[in-house]
């Protein structure tokens, strides 16, 4: 089966996989751009990346609906069991991978910042590394350009998805040193347009991505989809 990538806005997608669905990052109700709401969502595994309301939002509602398991770092995970009452949890660490169904998830490194939305310690933020059926995808979620990137493009990246808002993460000029050492086969960006701080040119950014790396840009609008075969 094909994988079907579906980016609804903001840092959040769904990973459609023949052992149920994945989504990453859940912020749908209180999103400007996001085409469905968590009720939605049927989901078997949630990944949260770390711990900013723009990223775990809607994690516990979804999970504690559908019954999925979330993957997080430790301290998110405990934080949603304790405060939130989400019943199956897997806590890692960075670089710390775990077996999973659909293949693997690696929580990878991230710069940036990762308190939870009640002030509680969040501890580190991470990205996403996923291996289902022997294809490798990376969502780097919230950071900085990071030189590291370079090991996670060894592993040879069907698609990645990086952040190119700038302002709270890596802008576009970044995200083509991050292409250019993560080389994915296909490229996605997120974490822009959903609020006027965070506004980029995605196209004029495809532009740039086919001019000087040699991954495949895809622009996508939230609710659109792409298929990994
Ligand atoms: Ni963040
Ligand atoms: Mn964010």
């Amino acid at each position: 089966m094909a994988i079907e990538i579906t980016w609804l806005g903001h840092g959040c997608f769904t990973v459609a996989t023949a052992y149920g669905q994945i989504i990453i990052d859940p912020f749908l109700d209180e999103s400007p751009t996001a085409p469905i709401k968590a009720k939605d969502v049927d989901a078997k595994f949630v990944l949260v990346s770390h711990g900013h309301f723009d990223h775990i939002a809607d994690a516990a509602a979804i999970a504690n609906r559908t019954g999925a398991t979330v993957l997080g770092n430790f301290e998110i995970c405990a934080w949603l069991q304790n405060e939130h009452q989400v019943k199956n949890a897997i806590g890692m660490n960075l670089g710390g991978a775990t077996k999973l169904p659909f293949g693997t998830a690696k929580l990878t490194l991230a710069h940036h910042s990762s308190q939870l939305p009640d002030g509680t310690y969040g501890g580190n933020p991470g990205g996403w590394l996923l291996n289902i059926d022997g294809k490798k995808l990376y969502f780097a979620c919230d950071t900085a350009l990071f030189m590291d990137m370079q090991q996670i493009g060894a592993e040879g990246l069907d698609f990645a998805a990086v952040p190119i808002g700038d302002l709270f993460t890596m802008g576009p000029e970044d995200s083509l040193q991050a292409i250019k050492w993560l080389a994915p086969k296909r490229v996605v960006p997120a974490h822009y347009n959903t609020w006027p701080p965070i506004a980029q040119d995605a196209e004029q950014w495809a532009q740039s991505v086919k001019l000087k790396t040699t991954s495949e840009p895809i622009v996508i609008e939230p609710g659109g989809k792409l298929l990994i075969a």
